[in-house]
């Protein structure tokens, strides 16, 4: 998940590293919006070290819409420590600086805050009234509340400790997948005819890694097998296998599966290879031309399906140019699948390369999603949430 961590200008901002680091390990991508107030209590080299992003904290410094990126890039926001001043800000819809206005941004995602003030100031009417505004608005508040006035617990008005923030914002992404381990395939493979040459397509990757990263969001280790692409992938539940030919994808994939719940294989795997590999460049002939004799690669997915238990989940996609839903429907009975994603090349952004797909996911059971033209993310996010219920 990605958090966006608001800091104001408190003494408890030196806490604000801290909570960044424990988002971090828990493997949520992190970036940090500062007052200017803020930074006179913690620094810009910092907050960008340990968040390992640039900082946002000039309303104009690249544009004036940077706030309405960070909030489409954001799946929450954190403000701790939030201040007197950016609660009675945000209570009132005042944006004057970056982070005010990147709260005014966040509405309909989740905003949790962290307030830290003097206790005279906490106990103000104005704060109250303001906390309770917020909270009325469904802005959560880690630590001090209002029943704490009465008891002093934690001495009133202090900041929760980072733990308990990061613990808030954790329990608040719901992480179903967290016992599950997944495999999942992407890519294009190469077939080597010799020591420069190969057999390949278009594949660019971006699909699998997408799947790898909602799988991952969704709380379950997910080992990726990749055939060649330039795609790299940072998250602490991933681990990622790079080969190169459809050979070494069924070693690596059928050594994985048994220990998996089950398996998304969307790479586009040559079903045929050079049945020899010259050890050195092939020469031109004169005017002939040239015959390859292709022999069958392994099918992953039929070799998965035809091992798979009752408790395995297994879904293969399915690339076709036309009578694409039968096609679909066939593989999906063939290699004993669960679902089958099918993408039709004759959908305009759909397919290998591009950043966006269309699919339509069909269950055993003959249920048939169909999606619209999204970002893979979305799409990711979609198939992932179909196939694991
Ligand atoms: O990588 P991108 O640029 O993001 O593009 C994404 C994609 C278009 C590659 C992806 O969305 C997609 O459609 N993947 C499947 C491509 C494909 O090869 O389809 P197929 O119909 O030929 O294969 C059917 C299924 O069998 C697939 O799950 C494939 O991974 C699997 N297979 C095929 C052959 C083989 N030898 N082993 C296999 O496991």
């Amino acid at each position: 998940m990605k958090v966006v961590v608001g800091i104001t200008g408190g003494i408890a901002a030196y806490k604000a590293p801290e909570l960044v680091r424990l988002l971090k390990k828990a493997g949520h991508e992190v970036r940090c919006a500062a007052t200017g107030h803020a930074l006179q209590f913690v620094t810009r080299v910092t907050l960008e070290t340990v968040s390992q992003n640039p900082l946002y904290s000039d309303l104009f410094a690249s544009g004036s819409t940077e706030h309405i990126s960070l909030k489409d890039w954001g799946d929450m926001l954190v403000v701790a420590p939030a201040t007197a001043n950016i609660i009675g800000k945000a209570a009132s819809g005042i944006a004057d600086d970056a982070l005010s206005t990147l709260i005014l941004a966040f509405s309909g995602k989740p905003v949790v805050m962290a307030p830290a003030m003097n206790s005279l100031m906490w106990s103000h009417p104005a704060v109250q009234h303001n906390i309770a505004t917020l909270k009325g608005w469904g802005i959560r508040m880690v630590g001090p509340a209002e029943g704490e006035l009465a008891c002093g617990v934690n001495g009133i008005g202090r900041m929760a400790e980072p733990e308990e923030i990061a613990e808030t914002v954790l329990s608040s992404f719901h992480q179903p997948l967290s016992t599950q381990k997944w495999l999942v395939t992407t890519g294009p493979t190469y077939e080597r005819i010799d020591s420069v040459r190969f057999i390949g397509n278009y594949s660019s990757g971006k699909m699998g890694f997408a799947l790898a990263q909602a799988l991952a969001d969704a709380g379950a280790e997910v080992e990726l097998v990749s055939g060649p692409t330039s795609l790299a992938i940072n998250h602490p539940r991933v681990t990622l296998t790079r080969v190169e030919s459809a050979r070494e994808m069924y070693t690596a994939a059928t050594t994985i599966f048994p220990n998996c719940k089950g398996a998304i294989l969307s790479a586009a795997v040559a079903d045929y290879r050079p049945s020899e590999c010259a050890d050195h460049k092939l020469k031109k002939k004169g005017d002939e031309g040239m015959t390859l004799t292709l022999v069958q690669n392994p099918d992953i997915l039929a070799s998965l399906g035809s091992t798979k238990t009752q408790e395995q989940t297994l879904v293969g996609f399915a690339l076709e140019t036309d009578h694409e839903l039968e096609n679909a429907h066939g593989k999906l009975q063939r290699k004993n699948l669960d679902y089958i994603v099918m993408n039709s090349l004759r959908d305009k952004g759909a397919g290998f390369g591009v950043d966006t797909n269309k699919v339509t996911i069909i269950s055993r059971d003959g249920h048939h999603i169909e999606s619209p033209l999204l970002s893979k993310q979305e799409v990711a996010k979609m198939i992932v949430e179909t196939v694991t219920h």
